[in-house]
């Protein structure tokens, strides 16, 4: 659907030449829009700003669209929408089979890589912003009609497999009967020894050549650590109500066979150099180069984001491919996709996106922690949310506090506050869509119905009208921008209008045609939060 204010944008783009930089009015005795596309042009031309207004106004022709135009102070125009054309769009909305977003004319396939927790060890807070915000991706590009490919990297490889394994021969345990807690623990008792214990470092390492090399005891035990880990992982994904599942694996394991080769024709190519016995790639505007191969022969973290980007595009056809991680490694990102782009594993014609997100915060403004003071894992997280709310309501909280900041921002967990029904939180928006639901429930019950938007008289039902004509521009800009946080606004906006709007306008106790249009508007915005709220993963109940 195209909403209204792109459609005067365009109108007033095609009269002027110029971008007219369309603003919602400052006040509502404005109209709705705003634009100074006038003073602009006057400036270039030299001529009184009101006069290039008033020549705009004559040569433009919405008169379907708006009321009589109107030049304001210094040379503002001022756009007010008609009230049958704001009732048809809301109309529209409710009857669009898309729910009021616009489908992509050319769609991509989008591999989106998030989550990616390691095995044994605790998802921690981190693992919950990149899981919660991949998700929201996944939703909203999935929406759109892209094919999504969720790619979920877990950490199931690399050298601390060495120090994992002696440490379960060493104890003498069944690897495969443990909790995840456990492995956790056993993981930190592993690296405690490994940094004091030089005997048991020198066997960690050498059980790291054994493992890579095949050695049939090593891997065994590898194998039941990543088995009693991806449940785990599973339950975490189950509690946070997201998409992804075992099919989205793509471990770094999966990799290890590609990295050999990967590298050797890096070589050959003259892409990577050796450098200090090392193999490296070097990329302008980065100081140190991007190890591929290190001196000991061993391949780490990039060579293997490196092997994993081929396979996209090669074998997944990616156009383009998003990243969620934490935002220190925003650096290790760019220089993996100059270096891929060097190497023409990257072709110009897929994108590469880094999103990363800050950190949680507890009251304190330190890094969240729970109660007894360890770093907190994503359960914890949650039950101390679900301590002051239902789940459902507790996760909507967590979600919301998540997306509803820019990604970049630290954000602080203050899951009484996150919790509350006033204010900018999930719990508030999932309460007005509560509301507005109970509304309509109790007009079914009535046997009142309700048909289109046809009468909006009141500045609050045409203001709300016009918001929801915006939502498929909303997210559109959050698929583009990857910023949820503008769909969160949006929302928040929107069940502001809502909430102005029953103090102006009564519903059940309206008659006639003004109650059928204000119960279908109703009925619009219902489906609007409601789809907006699944679009970030927060589930709207019925009733609250
Ligand atoms: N496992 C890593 C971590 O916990 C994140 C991996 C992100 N994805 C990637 N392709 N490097 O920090």
């Amino acid at each position: 659907m195209q909403s209204l204010p792109a459609l005067l944008d365009a109108r007033l783009r095609a009269v002027t030449g110029v971008d007219p930089e369309m603003r919602p009015a400052t006040k509502p005795q404005f109209g709705h829009f705003q634009s100074n596309v006038a003073l602009r042009l006057a400036k270039q031309e030299g001529r009184p700003p009101r006069e290039v207004a008033a020549d705009i106004v004559a040569r433009l022709d919405v008169d379907d669209l708006c009321e009589p135009l109107e030049i304001a102070g210094p040379g503002f125009i001022n756009f007010r929408m008609r009230s049958e054309v704001l009732a048809d769009a809301a109309t529209a909305l409710l009857e669009d089979p898309h729910g009021g977003l616009n489908p992509v004319a050319y769609p991509q396939r989008v591999v989106i890589d998030y989550s990616a927790p390691n095995v044994a060890k605790q998802m921690h807070v981190g693992h919950l912003r990149t899981t919660i915000i991949g998700d929201c991706f996944h939703r909203v590009l999935a929406a759109l009609g892209h094919t999504v490919i969720p790619q979920n990297h877990i950490g199931d490889w690399g050298t601390q497999f060495g120090m994992l394994i002696e440490e379960v021969l060493d104890e003498g345990i069944d690897a495969g009967s443990l909790t995840l807690d456990e492995a956790d623990a056993l993981y930190k008792r592993a690296a405690a020894r490994f940094r004091e214990d030089e005997e048991f470092a020198t066997r960690a390492r050498a059980r790291v050549s054994a493992f890579q090399g095949g050695d049939e005891e090593s891997l065994a035990i590898w194998r039941q650590l990543v088995e009693i880990s991806k449940p785990a992982f599973n339950e975490a994904y189950r509690r946070l109500g997201v998409l992804l599942t075992d099919d989205d694996l793509a471990g770094e394991s999966t990799y290890n066979d590609d990295l050999p080769v990967l590298v050797r024709e890096l070589e050959e190519s003259g892409v990577a150099v050796v450098d200090d016995g090392a193999l490296c790639v070097f990329v302008d505007g980065f100081e140190a180069p991007l190890i591929v191969r290190k001196t000991d022969g061993g391949y780490g973290y990039a060579t293997t984001d490196l092997a994993a980007i081929r396979r996209r595009v090669r074998d997944l056809h990616a156009d383009r491919i998003i990243y969620v991680t934490d935002a220190r490694q925003a650096g290790h990102f760019a220089q993996v996709f100059a270096a891929a782009r060097k190497a023409g594993f990257l072709p110009g014609h897929v994108t590469a996106q880094h999103v990363g997100y800050g950190m949680v915060l507890g009251r304190d403004g330190k890094p969240f922690k729970t109660r007894d003071g360890s770093a907190a894992t994503l359960g914890s997280l949650l039950d101390a949310a679900e301590e002051v709310a239902a789940p459902n309501i507790a996760l909507a909280a967590i979600k919301y506090a998540d997306l509803s900041n820019g990604l970049q921002k630290d954000y602080t967990f203050d899951a009484e506050r996150m919790v509350q029904t006033t204010g900018d939180t999930g719990p508030y928006l999932q309460y007005a869509h509560a509301r507005v639901t109970q509304i309509l429930r109790k007009a079914a019950a009535e046997n009142i119905s309700w048909g289109s938007v046809t009468v909006l008289e009141e500045p609050a039902e045409q203001q709300l009208a016009l918001l929801l004509s915006g939502f498929g521009d909303v997210v559109d800009e959050v698929a583009h921008s990857l910023q949820p946080h503008k769909l969160c606004h949006y929302l928040y906006d929107l069940a502001g209008a809502l909430a102005s709007f029953y103090e102006a306008c009564p519903v059940l106790k309206s008659e006639g045609d003004v109650r059928a249009s204000r119960l279908a508007l109703c009925a619009a915005t219902q489906q609007v939060l409601a789809r907006g709220l699944g679009l970030l993963g927060i589930d709207a109940p019925e009733r609250m």
